[in-house]
């Protein structure tokens, strides 16, 4: 007897920010059965899943941990879901002097940021077939070297190199992924960031709603973009740090920030 495959989601990042809002779109606007919705806060992925109904799977694990991908590694052999969209959402950042970040954080940002999403893609892959969409949250932070962010921002570095290299791969297999390149957003990340640094980074030029940015992602990504910008400053930054040379984008940065 065949096994029916269930036209699935995965979606990292999915309890709060704009991962909530990529499962909201995706269960509203596009045909999946199922998404399975990870995070670490199980409450805030029931309350989900009241809200979306029976297609939320939830899946409460810390990506920061390697043992919460060879769970996910399991559960995906056990289901063999046909994933249609894979969304590696979940990160943070800690933004001050690098003297006042706790060795901690700087680790976990970069098993989050950088070695969870490469993990979670490669235990995914299996079962991404012709068709599907890998959609990678990265940031304008990829964009130039950031000072009082640097290891945010270097994380964010490796999340879209290793996004583009993969779309090149996955060419041939008709499978597409796209590079999220968020600018400010209005979440709880903002809080996350400053909690226990202090406040060096506090300009947020152009900030815009998680809402908006899950909008243009997703289309970005049906229309196979290797990368997705939203608003005026997201695409300025861009544009600047492929023309100017780097040292003067960083300086017009701490410029904006009112830092030296
Ligand atoms: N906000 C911005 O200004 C901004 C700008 C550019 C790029 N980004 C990127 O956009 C993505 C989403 O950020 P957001 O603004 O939506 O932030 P957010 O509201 O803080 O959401 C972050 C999500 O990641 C999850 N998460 C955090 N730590 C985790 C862990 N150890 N294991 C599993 N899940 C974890 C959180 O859920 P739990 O807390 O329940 O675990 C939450 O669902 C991040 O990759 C961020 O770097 C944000």
């Amino acid at each position: 007897m065949s096994m029916v495959q269930e036209r699935t989601a995965i979606v990292t990042g999915a309890s709060r920010g704009l991962g909530k809002e990529l499962v909201r779109l995706l269960v509203r606007d596009t045909g999946v059965q199922r998404v399975w919705a990870i995070a670490r806060s199980e409450l805030r992925l029931r309350e989900l899943r009241s809200e979306l109904g029976e297609k939320i799977e939830i899946f409460p694990a810390d990506l920061t941990e390697r043992s919460a991908v060879d769970r996910l590694s399991v559960a995906l052999q056990e289901r063999q879901p046909q994933i249609v969209y894979l969304v590696n959402d979940a990160g943070f950042g800690k933004f001050g002097p690098s003297r006042g970040v706790a060795v901690g954080d700087v680790w976990d940002m970069v098993a989050l940021n950088a070695g969870a999403l490469a993990a979670v893609t490669q235990v995914c892959l299996p079962y991404i077939g012709q068709g599907g969409c890998i959609m990678n949250v990265c940031s304008i932070a990829a964009f130039h070297p950031l000072p009082y962010m640097n290891v945010y921002s270097a994380t964010k570095v490796f999340a879209l190199h290793y996004s583009l290299a993969l779309r090149r791969e996955l060419r041939q297999a008709g499978v597409n992924v796209t590079a999220v390149c968020p600018g400010w957003m209005d979440t709880a990340f903002l809080d996350r960031a400053r909690e226990g640094v202090g406040h060096m980074v506090t300009r947020y030029a152009g900030i815009t709603t998680p809402e908006r940015v899950a909008r243009k992602a997703l289309r970005d990504a049906r229309r196979g973009r290797s990368r997705s910008l939203c608003g005026v400053f997201s695409h300025l930054t861009f544009w600047a740090s492929r023309l100017l040379p780097r040292s003067l984008v960083t300086r017009l940065w701490l410029m904006q920030q009112h830092l030296s």
